[in-house]
């Protein structure tokens, strides 16, 4: 990528965005940011034009290859309002790195991560007002590439657009964090091995849609995925990796292939570490899961990831039952990891792990 300078267009006075106003009411991914940064791919000159520009819509061929075959990536992560008035980054870099493992898998050109990084921090200083201040509150950030080529040939395109937006947040769920109920599909898969499971893309967000339109017409919340060959280990929940505590053990499914590599996963994973907890990333099958419900085994399930943090499990549909997880409330783990994340990224608890980064 040529070391181009970072044009910035300003938002007029008139056409700025109207905030929200109350920050209890955010939800989420329904408000966007006044600005958005932008980059350009050609085969002749690599990454190219980096700029800041007033968020607007596209224009784009109907022949965009995206829009037919998918050739998309995507990231999400978050900067937050500390208590201290100033604006953090959370892991900013590894969703970054991971951008570019997924943009590998959909054969998308890598982008240099410095760059867009810097970018990224001059796009929150510039919109810095959207970034909300009520606790649970955040700027959620999402880095996009979108293949461009008018072209109906299935190949790579040659032509690229990479841009981020950003928008102010409150809860995922409409649960908050108090327990969700989830609903197991052995009709419907996510991934499998060897496909794009690992990678942050659109199709597999796809495939999700219809298990969960199917278990939110039964009463549940999200969908308990399986792996696509046996349907009997456990890969995520919903949009998010999945944890047990199991005994006195946390684990996690490995990453074979088919599963998301989380940051938030991650984070929980060192977390847990260093707190002198025995961790395991291995495989769990339903039945294993159902039977240690069963037996007072499983004192918590837990989703994680950057939109919800923690979000615990209290309700597991299984082949026409219903299991509560232990008592059916959130578990002290599940509040302790909650409490410990969410501290660190407003800086109420100290950072060992050099996670955050300061914005402004
Ligand atoms: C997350 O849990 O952060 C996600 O991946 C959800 C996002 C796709 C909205």
């Amino acid at each position: 990528m040529s070391e181009e300078r970072l044009r910035i267009r300003k938002v007029s006075r008139e056409k700025a965005r109207k905030r929200p106003r109350d920050e209890s009411k955010l939800g989420f991914g329904q408000f966007f940011s006044d600005h958005m940064f932008l980059l350009d791919y050609s085969t002749e000159k690599g990454w190219h034009r980096p700029r800041i520009e007033p968020y607007h819509t596209f224009s784009l061929s109907p022949a965009a290859m995206v829009l037919h075959y998918g050739q998309e990536v995507f990231e999400g992560l978050k900067a937050y309002r500390g208590e201290n008035g100033a604006i953090y980054l959370f892991r900013a870099r590894d969703n970054l790195a991971r951008f570019n493992r997924s943009s590998k898998r959909l054969c998308v050109p890598e982008i240099g991560v410095d760059r867009v990084y810097d970018g990224l921090k001059k796009l929150i200083a510039l919109d810095q007002k959207w970034v909300p201040r009520s606790p649970g509150t955040s700027l959620y950030i999402r880095p996009t590439v979108i293949a461009t080529d008018p072209f109906l040939g299935v190949r790579a395109s040659s032509t690229y657009l990479f841009y981020i937006i950003t928008g102010p947040v409150g809860a995922y769920y409409p649960e908050g964090f108090n327990p969700v109920s989830i609903y197991v599909t052995d009709k419907y898969v996510r991934a499998v091995r060897g496909g794009i499971g690992e990678a942050k893309t659109s199709g597999n967000y796809a495939a999700s849609l219809m298990g969960q339109v199917e278990a939110k017409s039964l009463g549940y919340t999200q969908v308990l995925w399986l792996d696509g060959i046996e349907r009997k280990w456990i890969e995520e929940v919903g949009t998010m990796n999945i944890f047990f505590l199991v005994d006195d053990e946390v684990i996690t499914p490995p990453l074979t292939g088919s599963i998301l590599p989380g940051i938030t996963r991650d984070s929980v994973l060192r977390i847990c570490r260093t707190w002198g907890m025995k961790v395991s990333e291995k495989p769990i099958s339903i039945d294993e899961l159902i039977a240690g419900i069963q037996a007072g085994r499983v004192k918590e399930v837990f989703g994680t990831g950057t939109a919800a943090v923690i979000s615990p499990v209290g309700i597991i549909h299984s082949k026409g039952k219903n299991h509560q997880v232990a008592d059916g409330k959130t578990g002290k783990l599940s509040q302790k990891l909650f409490d410990y994340l969410t501290g660190i990224q407003v800086g109420r608890v100290k950072d060992p792990f050099g996670w955050m980064d300061r914005v402004i």
